[in-house]
């Protein structure tokens, strides 16, 4: 089976589940390898009351024994320390005799799925909706992106991430991307201690105004070797794949594949990064990366840089208009316990999601039944395209 996850869970429910299959035999995996990036997702300056509650760490229900995988499906559970405080409402048993109903949601929150949901599944009660459409789902992503990172990571792919915007405070893309491994110092994951602390003013003056922020984020995957997916097929194009997951997360609205939107403006040769050959070695190598590592739909051995745009968080204090879909009188939001901006746990999920589907054409492209096999493979590709050089270089004679 291919390399993919699934998950399971609702937000105030007993616990996240993930489910990952396609995982090869032989890698090296423990908890802690997982709960890094969950307690990175936990932190950020800016998230409201639930991350208090939460410590997030998961227990393998299956796939790993004695700290190696066992190429069956990777189980993961999450439990949901909130879940003490919501078991008469989110309990999976039916209601007993006698027992007064828990109290239904009826007021939708606009920039939420409640409305949508509840007319989709035919709900009369939004917390059936909102339990399942809420980030608290993006805990299992992490999960599974753990187990990609370390997969990757055996092959010298490292996947990082940084915030450069919250709200209109900015710091500059590009350099935001070259320092991402030192972002995890700020409280922003902003890796600039100025742009940090305009960043933190931003989200305090929206608290203290009642409302709520956005922002912007990149992740960089360093270390793709050339030819991770395909130009041969429209749904082998690896940007289109990553643009999808990364679209998937929660709240964002636009995906970027380097400079994005900035290559509409410029002209040919502001956009394209040249093939050159190094100095003394005689390789390939690119004059720049504006193309944020893609060509054709593949990875062209450059950074993969990705980047994305966060709406802001919808719940806010100063509830917005709405409609009481009990009686439709005009009403205001429901209002839950809410952050005032998570860019940077946003961020996080971004590398999860765009290790996931690094991980997938990985396999895809050198196997995936064993860590072994896979490493033959890598070994050879990559030896293959490092030698092209050397036996260009020689007499035509005695080119193999
Ligand atoms: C890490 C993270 C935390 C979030 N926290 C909240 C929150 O506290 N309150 C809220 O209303 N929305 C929050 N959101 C956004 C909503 O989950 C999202 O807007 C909603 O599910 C609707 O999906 P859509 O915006 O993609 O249409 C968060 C999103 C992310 C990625």
């Amino acid at each position: 089976m291919r390399f993919g996850f699934s998950t399971a869970g609702e937000s105030h429910g007993p616990g996240e589940v993930t489910l990952v299959h396609g995982v090869p035999a032989g890698l090296g995996l423990v908890a802690g390898d997982v709960n890094r990036d969950l307690a990175r997702r936990q932190r950020g300056y800016g998230r409201g009351g639930r991350q208090k509650i939460e410590k997030d760490e998961i227990e393998f229900l299956g796939g790993v024994r004695h700290g190696y995988t066992l190429g069956s499906p990777i189980a993961m559970l999450v439990r949901n320390q909130d879940y003490a405080n919501w078991e008469a409402r989110m309990t999976p048993d039916p209601p007993e005799e006698g027992v007064p109903p828990t109290k239904k949601v009826t007021l939708p929150r606009p920039g939420h799925a409640d409305l949508a949901g509840m007319q989709k599944y035919a709900f009369d009660d939004l917390r059936n909706v909102l339990e399942r459409s809420s980030a608290r789902e993006t805990t299992a992503r992490v999960a599974a992106g753990g187990v990609a990172k370390k997969l990757l990571a055996a092959f010298g792919i490292i996947v990082n991430s940084a915030v450069y915007r919250v709200g209109a405070a900015s710091f500059d893309k590009e350099r935001a991307a070259l320092l991402a491994a030192k972002a995890d110092d700020s409280e922003v994951r902003c890796p600039d201690e100025e742009a940090t602390e305009r960043m933190k003013a931003e989200i305090d003056a929206a608290r203290y105004a009642r409302d709520a922020l956005g922002g912007e984020f990149v992740v960089v995957a360093e270390g793709c070797p050339p030819g991770l997916g395909s130009y041969v097929d429209w749904r082998d194009k690896l940007d289109a794949k990553l643009a999808h997951a990364v679209m998937s997360i929660n709240a964002i609205k636009g995906v970027e594949i380097g400079l994005g939107f900035g290559v509409a403006s410029r002209r040919s040769s502001e956009v394209q990064d040249e093939i050159l050959l190094s100095e003394p070695d005689g390789e390939l190598v690119r004059s720049s990366n504006r193309l944020g590592g893609f060509e054709g739909g593949m990875t062209n051995g450059e950074p993969v840089v990705v980047a994305a745009a966060m709406k802001p968080i919808s719940t806010i204090a100063k509830a917005l208009r709405t409609v009481d879909l009990s009686t439709y009188e005009p009403s205001r939001a429901f209002r839950e316990r809410a952050d005032t901006a998570a860019v940077p746990a946003a961020a996080v999920i971004g590398e999860s999601m765009v290790a996931v589907v690094l991980a997938e054409a990985f396999l895809e492209k050198f196997g995936a039944d064993n860590m072994t096999d896979i490493r033959a493979s890598y070994d050879s590709y990559t030896t293959r395209l490092r030698d092209a050089s050397r036996n260009a270089s020689r007499d035509p004679e005695t080119r193999p």
